[in-house]
């Protein structure tokens, strides 16, 4: 048996109990789940795709590859030939996987960020590796390891890793012969800063060697239900992760490639959504700290991270009982025991009443 932890979210069940009792009902700023409709455009094609009996490629249609490539390069200004993108099923599933799919065994490690997405730590334990929290990679010393993870913008806390940063942390894996995995899935959520992509001239110098993009449509496109992700970049890692992922059968259905080939031509649909949570962070941000918390980072992502500088659970209590639920700051690492975050998801009449809660 693989040793996992708890499931984090079943903790906060009593507290989503206490949010429910509230007269006005629950304002649910916890899990981050999309909340506003699927695109239109998404689900003709969806729609118009339904009658797939065959098998789909686990490579992708090649429209699809071309369309995620297109979007990278005018989005993100990325060259990433359509040969090295492989659709997964969300992004959640690679990311739990990676290391296992990449040959990452016992006796290593996997490097992650201190505050993070929980799925990086479960990827490696899954593989029977060691996960390893760590911002610095100095404090691994001369020590070789396969694999870092990086997410810019941060799930929990919307920090933005600069290109200086990015362009270290790709030379100190090249030189060692480590995997870079940058969880991108926030990257057209920026803010206050503009989020730069690992596959960026800027950051990679023109070469993807060693180097892989993770990106997600749950967030851009309200695709969550659809599972539809992609991973991008290094050519002989790409290539490895197709081999393994058909003897496995992970493949995206073909009526979600369809849909999300559409999806990635849009850019449209991705603006729309883009002010949507524009307008609820800007309430919901002054109305938090009005109340008493200060935000830190949050530069751009679906998330406040938020402190009043009490302990997290007790954050997460006070707010369920104005019928308001937030994610503990400790659910994405020991450091994050006095923060709450706040995602930014729930629909405006929900946002609005957290806000009058607030008051
Ligand atoms: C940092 C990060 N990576 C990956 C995911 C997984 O997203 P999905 O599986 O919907 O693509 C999430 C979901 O919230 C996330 O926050």
């Amino acid at each position: 048996m693989i040793a996992l932890p708890d499931f984090p979210w079943d903790r906060l069940l009593p507290y989503q109990d206490l949010a429910r009792a509230h007269p006005d009902g629950i304002v649910d700023l916890s899990v981050g789940t999309p909340v506003d409709p699927v695109p239109p455009v998404v689900r003709t094609a969806l729609a118009e795709a339904a009658d797939s009996p065959g098998y789909p490629q686990t490579y992708g249609t090649p429209r699809l590859r071309e369309a995620a490539a297109g979007w990278l390069r005018r989005r993100h200004g990325a060259t990433v030939d359509p040969a090295d993108i492989l659709p997964t099923i969300g992004s959640k599933e690679l990311v739990a996987w990676l290391p296992t799919l990449l040959g990452v065994g016992p006796g290593e490690r996997v490097v992650l960020p201190e505050l993070a997405y929980p799925t990086y730590d479960v990827g490696a334990r899954i593989a029977g590796a060691e996960p390893y929290a760590a911002d610095g990679l100095l404090a691994l010393g001369p020590e070789r390891v396969p694999l870092v993870w990086v997410n810019s913008p941060s799930n929990p806390t919307g920090k933005v890793l600069p290109a200086e940063h990015l362009r270290k942390v790709v030379a100190w894996a090249r030189e060692r012969g480590a995997i870079v995995a940058s969880d991108e899935c926030y990257i057209e959520l920026g803010w206050e800063e503009q989020p730069i992509s690992i596959l960026h001239p800027d950051v990679c110098g023109g070469s993807q060697e060693g180097l892989l993009a993770v990106h997600s449509l749950s967030k851009r496109s309200n695709l969550a239900g659809y599972r539809a992700g992609f991973v991008a970049g290094d050519s002989s890692l790409v290539k490895r992760l197709l081999e393994v992922r058909k003897h496995a059968g992970m493949i995206m259905p073909a009526p979600v490639q369809a849909a999300m080939a559409v999806a990635l031509d849009d850019d449209r649909h991705a603006q729309e959504q883009r002010e949507r949570y524009a307008r609820r962070r800007a309430v919901l941000r002054p109305a938090l700290e009005r109340a008493g918390w200060r935000i830190e980072h949050s530069t751009a992502g679906l998330y406040l991270w938020a402190t009043n500088g009490t302990n997290c659970w007790d954050q997460v209590r006070a707010l369920a009982e104005k019928g308001i639920l937030v994610a503990p700051g400790d659910f994405y690492g020991d450091a994050g025991r006095s923060h709450i975050r706040v995602a930014i998801t729930a629909t405006d009449e929900r946002v609005d009443a957290a806000v009058m809660r607030l008051q």
